[in-house]
């Protein structure tokens, strides 16, 4: 876990909006973050908060709605057809289920040299060239050479999600989105995956934005971890700060949910109540409001931003502003 200082990606007002005249889904609306160069941003939050949506929207697999994102100083979201090929170089993406993503009549190698010749980074030809490239990044991940020429059905899951950590590191990466690399794993293949990562962020210097919808497998990864709410962000802080003083309702009731090892220790167990405010053109306000357990009249009618409550803490709740 490194602690840069500089800054490598910076996300201003980022919308992204589905649909249009009548119902539109505010899938992310109005987020605001940066990461530092070598850290890792956790994100987390419920099943269709929203955070696949962001995680694609800041590497323009989706178009954004509105706002900006800075990576290394530039915003990207004015970059042409060219600049945004060149960029996928640093910006890459790795999914969730790796079964789903990659091509099942594709083996490893041929997964692994596909972005290769795409970005031209290696002559079609040049077979030795891709070869010892293949090899080198079976190597990095940890997958035996004797299965370069294996597909994706003839693997477990951990080894696959190597594959598509290989496919992503291809092409030597700054910035990596990681969409819930380990949700689909076994709890034992989880930790093997989640190591393998951290290695690789040390040794090759990576940007990591971790999204998951499980607060503790982000604990003692993230430098920051940023709690997602129906689009929107709720609190950010350094992942120790968030687990000792966690400040918005929300991400109270998410900790509660954790299982605690210490028989003594006692948290009691925040059972949310009320609707689930529609992600569909939502009301101005804050959007946990209907299920929140201090709410107050207050509580809607205007929108809030993150503002900083102590050092490096930000929370959007009026109530701990
Ligand atoms: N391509 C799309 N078209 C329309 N709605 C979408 C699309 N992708 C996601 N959504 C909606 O956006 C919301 C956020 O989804 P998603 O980003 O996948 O959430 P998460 O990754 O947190 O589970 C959900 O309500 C989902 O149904
Ligand atoms: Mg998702």
């Amino acid at each position: 876990m490194t602690d840069a200082k500089n800054e490598i990606l910076r996300v201003e007002g980022l919308k992204k909006y589905f649909g249009s005249s009548g119902a539109v889904l505010h899938a992310v609306d109005d987020v605001n973050f940066s990461i530092n160069e070598g850290a890792t941003l956790g994100v987390v939050g419920e099943s269709g908060c929203g955070k696949s949506t962001m995680g694609r929207t800041i590497l323009r697999l989706h178009e954004p709605t509105e706002g900006k994102v800075f990576f290394k100083g530039e915003n990207i979201v004015d970059y042409d057809k060219k600049q945004m090929k060149a960029l996928r170089k640093e910006m890459q993406i790795i999914f969730q289920d790796p079964f789903a993503s990659l091509n099942p009549r594709m083996s490893i190698s041929e997964t692994i040299i596909e972005p290769l010749i795409i970005q031209g980074v290696y002559d079609k030809k040049d077979k030795a060239g891709l070869q010892k490239r293949v090899r080198e990044l079976m190597d990095l991940v940890g997958l035996a050479e004797r299965l370069i020429n294996t597909y994706p059905h003839e693997l477990d899951g951990g080894r696959r999600q190597r594959i598509g950590i290989a496919r992503a590191l291809a092409l030597n990466p700054k910035f990596i989105v990681c969409d819930e690399p380990v949700s689909a794993l076994d709890v034992s293949i989880q930790a093997q995956i989640l190591n393998l990562m951290q290695d690789l962020q040390d040794e090759l210097g990576l940007t990591y934005m971790f999204i998951t919808h499980d607060l503790s497998v982000v604990k003692h990864f993230a430098n920051d971890i940023a709690v997602m709410y129906l689009g929107q962000l709720v609190e950010k802080a350094p992942a120790e700060l968030l687990f000792k003083n966690p400040l918005h309702p929300y991400t109270k009731a998410l900790l509660s949910a954790i299982p605690v090892p210490d028989p003594d220790y006692k948290m009691e167990r925040i059972l949310l109540q009320g609707e689930i405010t529609s992600p569909i053109n939502p009301e101005p306000g804050c959007r946990f409001a209907k299920r929140c357990p201090l709410a107050t009249a207050e509580c809607s009618g205007q929108d809030l931003v993150l503002r900083e409550v102590e050092p490096e803490h930000f929370v959007t709740c009026r109530l701990v502003q």
